[in-house]
């Protein structure tokens, strides 16, 4: 992507832009726009914006549930999954790094009165025995556990897949021991694309799911809550407390339509990209585990540069490239439907040019 900046009116040059900040940037394509301005709508307060129902039916049949929700976001969706699952002063058990535990501003304990008992995953992925060690009994001292959540691809440990068998495992231990799962499945389609399956194989081993529209898939908003009948009733309930029952929201589902429909398998492409990024990147000498890169983010240390995060980025940012820092010494950048192959080789020269720079800067220091 170039954008084109005015320097002080006299002249204009051609920078380029790479976003690998989130795939939150996506911009919706000229089919979702053009179906946008045509879909059919109505208030989905009272059920009625058909292009709504079209969207939560065809999410529940690909997920292979009965029943979806349109929420305005994954926050949003994962928000009212475990408050229609969990009571107030229930305990619900989840993966240190999850996101829910750590982007979510505390919404699951601040509004669902929720207490979250953390484990601690491989590459975000937690067994039956890590659970297990947590678990406690009934006892007159204990919150009650009622919930698990996984996270599907997982945010913080890199975008790392859980693959249906260990879903299917932590699933088997909590039946046995009467706790319902919810999958945080924002990017579950880029588990499903990068492992070849079916998402239902994924989902099949888990009570409720949410995921998001508008990361890969590249809708402008929205994400889905996912289950049986009794469960989406509750939920719907649930978000209208939240403020987020929508009007016409059809606008949005029309976009959501087409993001299920076509922009699943083009995933891949988002897939190899990081991994030439990655390998590319450690080339340049930063510090990174390649067995973490298996869908579309990279995230990698720069201390071994002898720079911060903070200070890598913000040169990356005057070059064009623009990233995230995960904490003081890691950096994320994720692949999305707005970078191409020449973006990556510009990021990989750009990230090649600031490691020069600072290689320089500490020799005459
Ligand atoms: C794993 C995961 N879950 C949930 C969310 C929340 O989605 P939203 O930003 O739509 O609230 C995100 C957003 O990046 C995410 O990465």
């Amino acid at each position: 992507m170039h954008i084109c900046l005015m320097v002080r009116n006299y002249y204009s040059i051609s920078m380029r832009v790479v976003d690998l900040r989130s795939d939150t940037v996506t911009l919706p394509t000229e089919e979702m726009l053009e179906a946008m301005r045509s879909a059919e709508l109505g208030d989905d307060v009272y059920g009625e914006d058909p292009t709504v129902n079209r969207l939560e039916e065809l999410a529940a049949e690909k997920m292979g549930k009965e029943a979806a929700l349109l929420t305005t976001s994954g926050t949003q969706a994962n928000l009212v999954s475990v408050m229609s699952q969990a009571k107030r002063g229930d305990e619900v058990i989840l993966e240190e790094e999850a996101h829910m535990y750590f982007y979510e501003v505390g919404a699951f304990s601040a509004l669902g009165g929720l207490i979250p008992r953390l484990v601690k995953g491989n590459m975000g992925v937690i067994t039956p025995n890590d659970v297990d060690a947590v678990l406690r009994p009934s006892d007159i001292h204990f919150p009650p556990t009622t919930m698990i959540c996984i996270e599907n691809t997982h945010n913080r440990a890199g975008g790392t897949m859980w693959t249906p068998a260990q879903i299917k495992a932590i699933h088997d231990f909590a039946k046995e021991r009467k706790l319902s799962v919810h999958m945080d499945g924002a990017r579950i389609f880029n588990a499903a694309v990068a492992q070849n399956l079916d998402v239902r194989e994924f989902t099949q081993h888990v009570d409720t799911l949410m995921f998001c529209l508008s990361k890969g898939l590249s809708a402008p908003i929205g994400s889905l809550a996912v289950g049986d009948r009794e469960f989406i009733r509750r939920a719907r309930k649930c978000r209208k407390m939240l403020g987020g029952g929508m009007r016409q929201a059809g606008v949005i589902a029309a976009a959501g339509i087409i993001a299920i429909q076509k922009m699943v398998n083009r995933l891949n492409e988002d897939h190899t990209n990081a991994r030439a990024l990655a390998k590319g990147l450690q080339k340049v000498g930063v510090s990174m585990d390649l067995s973490r890169v298996q869908t579309n983010i990279v995230i990698y240390d720069v201390r071994v540069l002898g720079i911060d995060a903070r200070d890598w980025i913000s040169r990356l940012g005057l070059l064009g490239v623009k990233a995230g820092a995960v904490d003081a010494g890691r950096v994320r950048m994720v692949t999305h439907r707005g970078v191409e192959k020449d973006d990556i080789e510009y990021t990989l020269s750009a990230a090649q040019k600031v490691s020069e720079d600072i290689r320089k800067e500490l020799r005459s220091s």
